[in-house]
């Protein structure tokens, strides 16, 4: 089964013993995935769009797994008993998609772990999954047809973390790979440029994007060993 650089990294964040909810699972093919490389894993993945949920059929049905994965059509963690799931994964969607979706709290009592790799607002979602009673455990940075996306995996657990690690992800600020400097550099142009077009009257956005450019700055010429002392500042 060949699937996406994005899959295929969000898949090394699941573990055989898991209790694992695909929600959003479109067609299935990280599922599939997961169920050939752990054969004791079964899976329940569910879709809101039924044409989703048809070609999951679909795929599931072609590799034969239709009594290790269990498909299910609705709208977020509405589709499962508790007992049920102890991991949670969301890919692929926008923040506030998955805020809507991890605000089920009576479905969430037995859950250990949630991995989610969202398209949009990566800071807003660390800020809320540890509102949650979360904590970051793992983080990655992948690139995938040109686009560079966060995937996080949270479990149970009280930590605090300073603006920066909230603000690049505690494991991706302690390690800074190459494609830290490459997505940071992009983001720091952006906001650079984004300065200059805001109007002198909008004091509060010009503030802001002054304050995400030095820390953007700092976090890209701070060296890894250096960091100890960024984070006591604060
Ligand atoms: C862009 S696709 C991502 C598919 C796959 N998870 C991935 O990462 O490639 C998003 C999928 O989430 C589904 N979706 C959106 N909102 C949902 C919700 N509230 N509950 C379940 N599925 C949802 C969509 O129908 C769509 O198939």
């Amino acid at each position: 089964m060949k699937i996406s650089e994005r899959l295929k990294e969000i898949s090394e964040f699941i573990s055989p013993e898991d209790k694992l909810i695909d929600i959003g699972c479109d067609h299935a093919l990280l599922d599939i995935y997961l169920c050939e490389q752990y054969k004791d894993l079964n899976i329940i993945a569910s879709d809101i769009h039924e044409g989703a949920l048809k070609n999951a059929k679909d795929n599931v049905a072609k590799h034969k797994m239709e009594d290790r994965i269990s498909l299910r059509l609705g709208d977020g963690l509405t589709i499962v008993n508790a007992e049920e799931i102890d991991t949670i994964l969301i890919s692929g969607m926008g923040f506030y998609t998955i805020k809507d979706i991890l605000s089920n709290e009576p479905k969430m009592v037995n859950v250990k772990k949630i991995i989610v790799q969202s398209n949009t607002d990566v800071v807003k979602l660390r800020k809320f999954v540890i509102k949650l009673g979360f904590k970051i455990t793992n983080e990655k940075l992948v690139k995938d047809n040109d686009i560079i996306y966060t995937i996080i995996e949270f479990e149970r657990g009280l930590e605090k973390y300073t603006y920066d690690e909230i603000y690049f992800g505690p494991v991706i600020f302690k390690n800074k790979d190459d494609l830290f400097y490459e997505y940071y550099s992009k983001k720091l142009l952006k906001y650079e440029n984004l300065l200059l077009q805001i109007p002198k009257y909008e004091v509060k956005s010009k503030l802001h994007h002054r304050h995400l450019i030095k820390i953007i700055r700092r976090a890209l010429t701070t060296p890894v060993e250096n960091q100890v002392d960024v984070k006591e500042e604060k």
